[in-house]
């Protein structure tokens, strides 16, 4: 496995690789920042290659750890190369670039991987089988609200993300395409969206609220709330509120819950920790970890979950969302 970019999320994929199922070795690490690629090497028992090149004639797959706008240019070398890839989220600052990636992937024929890492929470993964009990009904409304600190602020050691031109966009596009992708994953298909932004920090390009009433392929509604907010004493936090024909399901925290649900004939419940580990384990994707995961995929030569392909949905309603939230909250269809 080697590594383009070794800054906050490359160490973290390199350390998740450490407890692989599968043997890897990572083979090396490019950074212009000299010195993290230093640090990553050390850290990882691997060598600093002196260019992207370096990187790919070394390696069987390349994790692409950038920031955002440099993802379509080192995928598209990656896999020029056939070699598999995982590709940070969002997987490009523009749909026409993230299609334009997801094209050359497609093409190459290779095994690939995205970083909506949420597809493995067991938290969601048990709030989806509960939403999609025949026992629930129908979706009639959510409520899904996910707030974070604005990392411009030095708490992630980078400054990029103030940056539009290699963010490409605020919260919704940096942070809240998980939650796009994970509404459509537990939920159900978005087919319009009307939104609202705001941007009180006044960083250009860089919207700190957006607010997203969608449509869903069952009639539902729901409203999407990515705050990115100055308070420091608040960890990253997801909540969310379906409601079904039959059923309220609830979760809080993006990994061990609780979730919790109650059900109009009178029954209740919930699980966080083991407890909703183990309660999920039969609705996650096997190897429970997405590095172990990739790993596995590149090992065989199988298909790796999620792929870019799922990405590149969540940027077609993202891209709607921006639309709408342009226009001042027009509804724009994104079936
Ligand atoms: N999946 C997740 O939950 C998750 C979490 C955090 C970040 N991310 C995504 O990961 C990406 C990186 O975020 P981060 O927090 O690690 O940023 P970071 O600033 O910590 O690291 C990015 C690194 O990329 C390097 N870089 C820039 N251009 C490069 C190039 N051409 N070749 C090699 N290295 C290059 C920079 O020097 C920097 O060290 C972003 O797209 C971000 O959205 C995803």
């Amino acid at each position: 496995m080697g590594f383009l970019g070794a800054g906050l999320i490359a160490n973290a994929h390199a350390n998740g690789l450490t407890g692989s199922p599968v043997p890897i070795t990572i083979s090396a690490v490019y950074d212009p920042h000299h010195q993290r690629a230093q640090n990553f090497a050390e850290r990882f028992a691997t060598r600093v290659a002196p260019d992207v090149e370096a990187v790919v004639e070394a390696s069987d797959a390349v994790y692409v750890c950038t920031w955002t706008s440099e993802h379509r240019r080192l995928v598209e070398r990656v896999v020029a190369a056939s070699r598999a890839v995982f590709c940070e989220k969002p997987l490009a600052t523009t749909l026409a670039d993230a299609t334009a990636l997801a094209e050359a992937v497609h093409r190459a024929g290779v095994v690939n991987q995205v970083g909506l890492v949420l597809r493995h929470s067991p938290a969601f993964a048990l709030m989806g089988r509960l939403v999609r009990d025949p026992a629930a009904g129908r979706v009639v409304s959510v409520v899904f609200r996910d707030d974070q600190y604005i990392p411009t602020q030095g708490m992630y050691e980078s400054t990029w993300r103030g940056d539009a031109a290699k963010a490409g966009a605020g919260t919704l596009l940096e942070h809240s395409i998980h939650d796009i992708d994970l509404i459509e994953y537990t939920i159900g298909r978005i087919v319009s969206v009307n939104a609202r932004s705001t941007n009180y920090h006044e960083i250009p390009g860089i919207e700190d609220v957006m607010v997203a009433g969608f449509g869903l392929a069952g009639g539902g509604i729901g409203s999407l709330l990515s705050i990115w907010h100055d308070n420091l004493a608040r960890p990253s936090q997801r909540r969310v509120e379906v409601f079904c024909e039959h059923r309220y399901v609830s979760l809080e925290n993006d990994w061990h819950g609780p979730v919790r649900w109650q059900d109009a004939t009178g029954g209740e419940g919930g699980y966080e920790g083991a407890d909703l580990v183990a309660a999920a384990a039969s609705s996650l994707p096997p190897l429970g970890h997405p590095d172990h995961a990739f790993a596995a995929a590149v090992a065989a030569g199988t298909p790796a979950y999620p792929d870019i392909a799922i990405a590149l949905r969540a940027h077609v309603v993202a891209d709607a969302i921006y639309r709408s939230a342009a226009a001042r909250g027009q509804a724009v269809d994104c079936g």
